[in-house]
């Protein structure tokens, strides 16, 4: 199964990032992410076996969850794969500290994942145009009390995200 740790957005959050969503498709056009998929990805792991997900779980637990405010401030984009994303002017020092505490127990564990930087974003739009001029938003604050890991799950229409599991501070 296809997994990844992620930070979740509660209805709020969400509702606002569905805002932002809507606007930026009107400037860049694209494919928006489904609004009960939208999530900041933490650690993409891919294909794990069923076998191995138990242990996955185990080093995951290790790590303790931490309470952060993160404020999501900057819409961007990126041209070399057409995404346009929300995030934030101002990473909190300890959601990289928290990443970083995250991918070395599971780094200690064997468990594999993409060892790409962490970069604290939301994608919202695929094969997006780039816009003129990023259009302003309002910020959306979000109090991140823990985070979650997901299977990516794929349909006929796309992909439907589903939490195994969430571990809360
Ligand atoms: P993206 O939003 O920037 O495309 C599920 O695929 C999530 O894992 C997406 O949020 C995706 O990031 C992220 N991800 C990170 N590394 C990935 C990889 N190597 N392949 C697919 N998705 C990856």
């Amino acid at each position: 199964m296809r997994l990844f740790f992620a930070l979740w957005p509660d209805d709020e959050v969400r509702a606002q990032l569905e805002r932002w969503s809507r606007e930026l498709h009107a400037l860049c056009g694209g494919r928006a992410t489904p609004t009960e998929n939208l999530h900041v990805t933490l650690a993409f792991l891919g294909s794990v076996e069923e076998a191995r997900v138990a242990e996955v779980e185990r080093a995951a637990g290790e790590v303790t969850p931490r309470t952060v405010s993160l404020v999501l401030d900057q819409p961007g984009y990126w041209k070399h794969n057409r995404i346009a994303w929300a995030g934030a002017s101002v990473v909190p020092p300890e959601l990289d500290a928290f990443v970083a505490e995250l991918r070395g127990a599971l780094a200690r564990s064997h468990v594999g994942f993409d060892a790409k930087g962490f970069v604290s974003h939301v994608t919202l739009l695929r094969d997006a145009r780039e816009p003129k001029a990023m259009p302003a938003l309002d910020p959306i604050p979000w109090k991140v009390d823990g985070f979650s890991l997901v299977q990516s799950v794929t349909l006929p229409r796309g992909s439907r995200y589903e939490i195994r599991r969430s571990w809360k501070g």
